[in-house]
């Protein structure tokens, strides 16, 4: 028998999993201190939870588990497509938005196209990619962890993909429309993929102004993906959705594989979306408990806060003496969890994210860097 070395596939040799925020568990075993006793400021979803009416849709759904779910899911699709007045033919479901990142350049990617990503952004698109033999053309964030959109554009030439995340992971900031639209324009014109993150944007204040959602008549080229980990907190469900023009919709459903959607996920979704409570709840909470930790955290010694449009802060903590990794571990041992950035492309060791947490919780947060740093 060869070394099994020698029989894996080329792209996906060296690959290494994503780092991603919220593992308590390992932070835990690392730690010593029992998962319930960490606040965890590291996973960006809502702090209120999961959305109550869609807890009960999932558990009402327990007596469906002997059977296979709807391969396709219709009915979520339908509801989705309803929401955003668009139809059932532009949307897709998967196992989380990751699944989808994955369907997408599994589906368009063939062994030396280009893409163009911005570095940092969220990690898994590399991972995706790389998988597909695709190779990558990272564009730095320019003054200010802004989106270089000039660059950008001049980045895209000959590519056949571009990811955006927007807000984008893990600097929390938005692009300006008029300048996401030059990207759009520049990528239509040269027949190139978009893949456009808005898995933060819910947590904005005028999403539906800022999502390009209601653009993909215009834009042939366009593909939006949508969670329900971070607002509606179906994070352990594992569901998020795709929205995009009919053809890349039919390309994307038929490589993806069957019944991937479980039915407590479906049943929880089909009602979370319509849970306007929840969300009102949400953005007002977030919203105030902006305002409270942007103060607080400018206040910390050393500290660079970036003002953040979603629903976390970007820190620049260079001049606190210590190195994000440092930094993290040591808050660990109080029991605070937040997210150490070291691990995003183009990032330099001194860079932490930290979610909005309950009123009580970002209180906790404070008084434990007072006496940290
Ligand atoms: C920007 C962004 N997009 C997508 C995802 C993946 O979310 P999901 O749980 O829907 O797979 C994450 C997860 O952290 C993220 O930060």
């Amino acid at each position: 028998m060869k070394p099994i070395s020698s029989l894996v596939k080329e792209g996906v040799m060296g690959l290494k999993p994503c780092v991603h925020g919220g593992e308590i568990l390992d932070a835990a075993y690392r730690s010593g201190i029992k998962c319930e006793d960490i606040l965890d400021f590291s996973s960006s979803v809502n702090p209120l939870g999961t959305s109550k009416k869609a807890l009960e849709a999932a558990e009402a759904a327990f007596g469906q588990v002997a059977a296979y779910p709807d391969s396709a899911s219709v009915e979520l699709r339908e509801v989705i497509a309803k929401h955003y007045g668009v139809m059932r033919s532009n949307i897709i479901v998967g196992n989380g938005s990751t699944e989808l990142m994955y369907l997408f350049t599994d589906s368009f990617l063939s062994e030396g196209d280009i893409v163009v990503m911005a570095a940092p952004t969220f990690g898994e698109y590399e991972g995706a990619v790389r998988k597909t033999g695709a190779v990558i053309r990272f564009v730095k964030l320019g003054d200010d962890k802004k989106f270089d959109v000039d660059a950008f554009i001049n980045a895209m030439t000959g590519a056949k993909m571009i990811f955006i995340c927007n807000p984008n992971n893990p600097t929390s900031l938005l692009i300006p429309t008029h300048e996401l639209k030059r990207v759009l324009d520049a990528a239509l014109e040269q027949s190139i993929l978009v893949f456009l993150d808005e898995d933060f944007l819910e947590f904005v204040e005028n999403e539906q102004q800022l999502s390009m959602i209601s653009n993909i008549g215009k834009y042939s080229n366009l593909f939006v993906l949508r969670s329900f980990t971070k607002l509606f907190g179906l994070t352990g469900l594992r569901v998020g959705y795709g929205i995009a023009n009919q053809e890349i919709i039919n390309v994307l459903m038929s490589v993806k594989i069957p019944w991937n959607v479980n039915c407590l996920a479906q049943a929880a979704a089909v009602v979370a979306l319509e849970d306007v409570e929840h969300l009102q709840r949400t953005r007002q909470l977030i919203c105030e408990e902006k305002k409270y930790l942007q103060e607080g955290l400018s206040r910390v010694k050393g500290f660079r806060v970036y003002v953040p449009d979603a629903n976390f802060f970007f820190i620049d903590m260079h001049e606190t003496g210590y190195t994000a990794t440092e930094l993290t571990q040591k808050l660990l041992t109080y029991g605070v969890m937040i997210r150490d950035c070291s691990s995003f492309k183009g990032l330099e060791p001194y860079y932490i994210r930290i979610a909005v947490k309950l009123h009580s919780e970002n209180v906790q947060l404070l008084q434990v860097l007072g006496k940290v740093i």
